[in-house]
């Protein structure tokens, strides 16, 4: 029985690949198919991924953002680190179900280690961090990825005002002892700290289904 299921379990995955190979394969007919119906090219469908992502994470970021303050203003620094490693997540996975983009935050110095790059966004969080460390401006910027049917849109995040610093700035001058203790603890390995204003803090990145942007026109 045993050999009968170690046999069984390549075969299943064997077919869920290839299942999934011919599902990317139709999706890639229909968007040609819907592009040249509607007369799209493809800088056409670029520029409308970059509005939508443009619109997407400028929603994302107020919505953390009013959370964040109401949750300095209601709870101090301390309660609100409760509030960002509960809510964050949360509040941007809305937003991705809503539009059906998958919506995320990376950095090298992440301090939620779910956010480190993956190898799809490493190569252009590091084009970001050489710009930020040479003194070019960041602009955003869509790739195609996974054979065309995804659009990879990413956009630099800043530490825009010493409010971020409270949780993300120097231990010693800028972060008070009880939130340190509290991120030490929630986020043993944290790397999110010592940042100053003006610092690259890392990207929005979505993934945004090129079906979904044709559907858009
Ligand atoms: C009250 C504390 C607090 C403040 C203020 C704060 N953050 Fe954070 N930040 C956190 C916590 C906690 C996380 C990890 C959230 C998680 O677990 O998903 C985080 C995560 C992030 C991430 C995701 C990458 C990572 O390191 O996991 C980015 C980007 C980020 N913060 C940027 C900012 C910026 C920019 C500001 C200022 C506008 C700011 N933060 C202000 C606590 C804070």
């Amino acid at each position: 029985m045993k050999h009968f299921l170690y046999f069984l379990i390549p075969l299943v995955l064997l077919a869920a690949c290839g299942q999934q190979e011919r599902i990317s394969k139709s999706v890639f007919d229909e968007v040609n198919k819907a592009m040249e119906a509607k007369k799209l090219s493809d800088s056409q469908i670029t520029q409308e991924a970059m509005s939508w992502g443009d619109s997407i994470t400028t929603e994302a970021q107020q919505q953390l953002m009013a959370n964040l303050h109401k949750a300095v203003n209601e709870q101090g620094a301390a309660g609100a680190l409760d509030f960002c490693s509960v809510n964050a997540a949360p509040i941007i996975k809305e937003l991705s179900d809503k539009y059906g983009v998958s919506i995320r935050r990376t950095s090298f110095r992440a301090r939620n280690q779910d956010n480190l790059p993956t190898e799809d966004e490493f190569p252009i969080l590091d084009a970001y961090l050489y710009n930020a460390e040479n003194g070019i401006e960041n602009e955003p910027n869509i790739q195609s990825i996974e054979g065309g049917d995804i659009l990879l849109y990413t956009k630099a995040i800043v530490i825009s005002t010493e409010f971020c610093l409270a949780c993300h700035g120097e231990p010693t001058n800028d972060i008070e002892t009880g939130v340190l203790s509290k991120i030490d603890s929630l986020y043993p390995d944290d790397s999110a700290r010592n940042f100053k204003v003006g610092d690259l803090r890392g990207m929005w990145s979505l993934k945004i289904p090129k079906k979904a942007v044709v559907l858009r026109f």
